[in-house]
């Protein structure tokens, strides 16, 4: 039986106007069918050619064997400036691999061990808030998006400077952050266009300041001794005596923006997807309930490696919606990929959201099933097109961290909560730096019922 498809931008056969324009918000807007089916794909976009890289082959070329000959694109080094600094997630060269090793070196230190008890009080407090939401209206319809957002922000800014983010402070800064997104797509575009580079990056600073501001606060007050040292991520990276005072807020905003949008949309949508599919979320918690009954409520981190068919939705939420779904790099020396000419100082992009669609890898491409993680069929395909975290030398240092934190939520979300359909429109996705909803990711939630909860706290208590 075909599984069912959940929402996604599909291309238009023939682009017109209409799509044209809809590129100066989303990239999703510069893909056509062809882009699913073909080894790769060439455009021109505003005199800067594009080679999209779907053959595995050459993936594994460009982000493995050949780094330096592919590194990450200036214009990304350049959009992201006013955010980051030079911090590790758009140098290159030697630059890049000392601040690799300090940024690997610092989330080792914060195991995931130690990071468990910061995300479980993290998850209780999402639980909470929706618990005081339930009591003021019997069915909360909530949004996902900016509930996860809120919940992975507080992980990490605990994880980096053992404080929780919540009121006026944390809505600021998300703010900031989803005005600047939302400027990168037409900043880039008029940049190509060849509206002066200096003009766009007082616009893009205006709103990187609050949450630069805001971090950079924090790291003051550790440095001048202020506030005292403490067994966080900022510390490590203080006491590696590797980075002045602006590099250390450089990579404290990469720690905190790479490490929060991008595992709140995979919550996001793991939620939404659940909302929608019912026997999913069932199997999800009936494995929630045994784990906290076997473990006495109280899971330690390798406990939650039971969790397979949570881990597999997961997967599969990674899958057809990729938090970052595009990969950039540049050719450096000019080549052909694929069958496709890319110029010298081209841009090459692989991008996760197409290959883990593309016709030619995957059964159902555009369904939900994740299934295909827990059997043996689609192995070839896992391995060959599914790349959410990256590969190579530059594959995300944050996968294990970001895999944890969302077990850890679904554990408290599923085991207090189930999870169902809002009577409002889907998401409507963009590519921005990120994967977003334009509109949310809703969901309406109802307390689990004592008969439905019976069995799960009853042997909760007995073990
Ligand atoms: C579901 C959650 C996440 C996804 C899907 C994700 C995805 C990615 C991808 C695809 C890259 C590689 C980009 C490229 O090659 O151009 C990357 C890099 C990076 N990620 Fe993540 N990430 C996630 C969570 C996190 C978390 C939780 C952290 C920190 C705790 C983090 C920190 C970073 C950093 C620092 C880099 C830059 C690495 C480098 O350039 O050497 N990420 N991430």
């Amino acid at each position: 039986m075909a599984a069912w498809v959940p929402p996604f931008p599909e291309p238009p056969r023939r682009p017109g106007w209409r799509q044209r324009l809809e590129g100066l918000r989303s990239w999703f807007a510069w893909l056509t069918p062809f882009s699913y089916r073909l080894p790769a794909g060439r455009a021109s976009l505003l005199g800067q050619t594009m080679v999209l890289v779907n053959d595995p082959g050459e993936v594994r070329r460009l982000l493995v064997d050949e780094v330096d000959e592919h590194p990450k694109h200036p214009l990304t080094l350049w959009v992201l400036a006013p955010l980051i600094g030079r911090g590790v997630f758009s140098v290159n060269g030697e630059e890049w691999q000392q601040q690799r090793r300090w940024i690997d070196q610092a989330l080792q230190q914060a195991s995931l061990q130690k990071v468990f008890p910061q995300m479980q009080e993290a998850a209780a407090a999402v639980v909470e808030r929706l618990a005081t939401r339930l009591q003021a209206e019997t069915d909360a319809c909530i949004d996902l998006q900016s509930e996860m957002t809120a919940y992975t922000a507080d992980v990490i800014v605990r994880t980096i400077l053992s404080e929780p983010v919540t009121g006026p402070d944390a809505a600021a800064v998300f703010e900031s952050f989803a005005r600047y997104q939302h400027r990168t797509v037409p900043a880039l575009v008029l940049r190509l266009l060849g509206v002066p580079g200096r003009w766009l990056e007082g616009y893009l600073q205006h709103h990187a300041r609050p949450i630069r501001v805001w971090l950079a606060e924090r790291v003051r007050r550790r440095l001048s001794g202020e506030s005292p040292p403490r067994p966080d991520l900022l510390q490590v990276l203080i006491d590696s005596r590797a980075f002045d005072a602006e590099q250390l807020v450089d990579q404290v905003c990469v720690l905190f923006l790479a490490g929060h949008e991008t595992s709140a949309m995979l919550l996001a949508m793991a939620g939404w997807l659940l909302s929608r599919d019912q026997p999913w979320q069932d199997r999800a918690r009936q494995e929630i309930d045994d784990l906290l009954a076997q473990t006495g409520g109280v899971p330690s981190p390798a406990d939650l490696r039971q969790l397979v068919q949570t881990a597999a939705v997961l997967n599969e939420t990674l899958r057809l919606y990729p938090p970052l779904p595009f990969v950039i790099r540049q050719s450096v020396h000019g080549e052909r990929v694929a069958g496709e000419r890319c110029p010298m100082g081209g841009v090459l992009t692989l991008s996760p959201w197409v290959l883990q669609r593309h016709r030619s890898r995957w059964n159902d491409p555009d369904g939900f099933c994740p299934e295909r993680f827990l059997g043996e069929g689609e192995r070839e395909a896992i391995r060959e097109a599914y790349l959410p975290f990256g590969l190579g030398p530059r594959r995300c240092p944050g996968a294990a961290f970001a895999q944890q934190e969302a077990l850890v939520l679904l554990v408290a979300l599923l085991g207090r909560y189930r999870l169902d359909p809002a009577d409002t429109a889907p998401p409507q996705l963009v590519g921005r730096l990120t994967l977003r909803s334009t509109s949310g990711a809703m969901v309406t939630i109802h307390e689990r019922q004592w008969p439905d909860r019976r069995g799960a706290v009853a042997r909760a208590a007995a073990g």
